[in-house]
């Protein structure tokens, strides 16, 4: 890989997969409303992931499991809007493509027609190549997800649970690959499985808690501004705190407040 070239603006779901024979590493965080979306889109980001962690990071919830189509669907309108470049991706959640091909190309559709994003996610084993299958032909850009998959927390027992079956993986990562998937996110897997996933298939491999080697790499936003708190796995690296400078704001803002330092002559208007 050469790094250094620069993204074509704004980012399509051709260019993002060339990007992996261009040498290029590419670089996506998640994003759930307008303002967010359009700072990271100014920072220059690849793409930008509605990815149903809004169920934790927004919703205050305790899984991925509750989001709905419909919620999906109101936040990826807004990070559409605050995106100028970036390649939207919007997840599928839980129980929207599961139940049938039929099924997940009727939800794609409607996150697509009405939020305008440009692809889809979806969390796929091996089993699930036949529903990103029926998406790829009817044009519907899909990007597939394996290793950790949140939404089968479940059977895995815990969401940060490290998957180590290289053959099962790689098997789950061609099969997304032969389906029609135009990248994939490679979710919480040993850097060499990651390293030779990369190497075997021609889409872009994204990776989380995957290892340096993948073709490019996505964080959860909150989790990477240290936004959130008691969320430490050891892929995290947390690029700003960003939580201690707003309680700090906001603490100065109370105090100021009810000392009648604010507002002051220079914060008021006169006559
Ligand atoms: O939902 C999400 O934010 C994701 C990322 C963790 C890749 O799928």
């Amino acid at each position: 890989m050469s790094g250094g070239a620069s993204a074509p603006r704004p980012m399509t779901v051709p260019a993002f997969r060339n990007a992996k024979v261009e040498g290029r590493k590419l670089t996506m965080l998640t994003a759930y409303d307008w303002l967010w979306a359009s700072l990271l889109d100014e920072a220059g980001v690849d793409g930008l992931l509605v990815g149903d962690t809004l169920g934790m990071v927004v919703q205050g919830r305790e899984s991925t499991l509750p989001v709905t189509l419909k919620q999906i669907i109101y936040h990826a309108e807004m990070v559409v809007r605050g995106a100028q470049q970036a390649l939207v991706v919007v997840d599928l959640p839980f129980m929207t493509f599961q139940v049938s091909p039929r099924q997940a190309i009727r939800n794609a559709g409607r996150i697509l027609k009405q939020s305008g994003a440009a692809a889809v996610k979806l969390e796929s084993s091996a089993q699930q190549a036949k529903t990103i299958e029926a998406l790829a032909d009817v044009d519907l850009p899909v990007m597939g997800h394996v290793g950790m998959r949140p939404q089968s927390v479940r059977k895995f027992g815990r969401m940060s649970a490290i998957q180590r079956d290289a053959e099962q993986l790689m098997r789950d990562a061609l099969a997304a690959e032969q389906a029609g998937a135009f990248a994939i996110v490679l979710e919480l897997i040993p850097r060499e499985i990651a390293r030779d996933i990369t190497a075997e298939l021609s889409i872009p491999t994204i990776g989380i808690g995957a290892g340096p080697d993948c073709d490019g790499q996505v964080l959860v936003t909150p989790d990477m501004l240290g936004l959130t708190t008691g969320f430490n796995p050891k892929y995290l690296k947390r690029y700003a705190d960003i939580r201690k400078a707003a309680i700090d704001a906001a603490r100065d803002y109370v105090r100021e407040v009810q000392d009648g330092e604010f507002p002051d002559a220079a914060h008021s208007h006169g006559q």
